[in-house]
């Protein structure tokens, strides 16, 4: 069996732990400096995921922005933007989205079994929709992903598909930007859903590095041996954050040297914060 895709979360979230608001509009999290950072994330991975409810709220492209980055991952001989993949259980997703109809990236679309033919039927070609058992597991979705040559996947959100990767201690990487403001609005989207979560008082996340970010603060979290590997921390240290924080640079050169081919960073803003 492959080995399942390096997978790291990538979110913004108010200071009181929203992703968005209730209103119709979208609500814009992060700033210019930080989208940058994230684009690069994105340039790095072979695959972007959101969850159906984003691609119908947010409509995000989930393209690498920048052209320098798109012509690094060209001479690399991947497409300019990674693969784009959802999940649905509805099947209520239109073809007329900007997940189908923009870029030359291969796109995936995760449903039930029993949903997928009238799935397929809808988006024609726009997509390979894959029909995954009696309800999509995120492990059944990573395994797939693997098997399909995706060794590094960026999650984008929302809060439905963060919960489930994180509950299903699945994630390597979390990446957590934190907007300057409070939302306050019980309709409003939190960033994980309640769940029973691997990571708690008794068994802390290592806080792998700080980063301010014009008025935002990026948290990056190592959830994982593969990250901790990847910052060269030794797991035994986990427990003790400041212990094991990496020198921000050291950081950056293992990543870079132990990350597959064309690399780029970006993690926070929302999916796509009209682009
Ligand atoms: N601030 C940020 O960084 C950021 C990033 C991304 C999104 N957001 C915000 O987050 C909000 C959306 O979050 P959300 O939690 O409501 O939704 P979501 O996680 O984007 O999507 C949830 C939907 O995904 C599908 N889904 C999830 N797990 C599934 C499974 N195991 N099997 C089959 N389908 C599955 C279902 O689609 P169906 O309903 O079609 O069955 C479900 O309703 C939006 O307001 C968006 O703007 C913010």
């Amino acid at each position: 069996m492959s080995e399942r895709p390096y997978v790291t979360l990538s979110c913004a979230m108010s200071i009181d732990g929203y992703l968005d608001s209730a209103e119709p509009q979208r609500l814009a999290m992060s700033n210019a400096e930080d989208l940058d950072r994230v684009d690069e994330v994105r340039a790095r991975s072979d695959a972007i995921m959101v969850g159906a409810s984003t691609v119908r709220r947010d409509d995000p492209r989930l393209l690498v922005r920048d052209t320098v980055r798109r012509a690094r991952r060209l001479s690399y001989g991947r497409p300019e933007s990674p693969t784009k993949v959802t999940v649905t259980a509805s099947g209520e997703l239109s073809p007329d989205a900007a997940f189908f109809t923009t870029g030359e990236a291969p796109r995936l679309v995760y449903t039930p079994a029993a949903v997928a033919p009238a799935l397929r039927a809808r988006l024609g070609g726009l997509a390979t929709v894959v029909g995954l058992g009696e309800c999509v597991t995120m492990a059944a979705l990573l395994d797939d992903l693997g098997a399909r040559g995706v060794r590094r996947l960026m999650v984008e959100g929302g809060g439905r598909v963060l919960t489930q990767f994180l509950e299903a201690d699945l994630v390597d990487e979390l990446q957590l930007v934190v907007a300057p403001f409070f939302v306050g609005e019980a309709g409003a989207p939190r960033v994980v859903g309640p769940g029973c979560f691997p990571w708690t008082a008794a068994r802390r996340a290592r806080l792998a590095e700080t980063r301010r970010i014009g008025d935002v603060v990026l948290l990056r979290y190592s959830l994982s041996a593969r990250c901790d590997a990847l910052d060269g921390a030794a797991p035994e240290s986990a427990a003790d954050a400041t212990a094991a924080e990496p020198e921000p640079s050291a950081v950056a050169a293992v990543r870079s040297a132990a990350a597959p081919a064309p690399r780029t960073t970006d993690a926070a803003g929302r999916p796509d914060t009209g682009t």
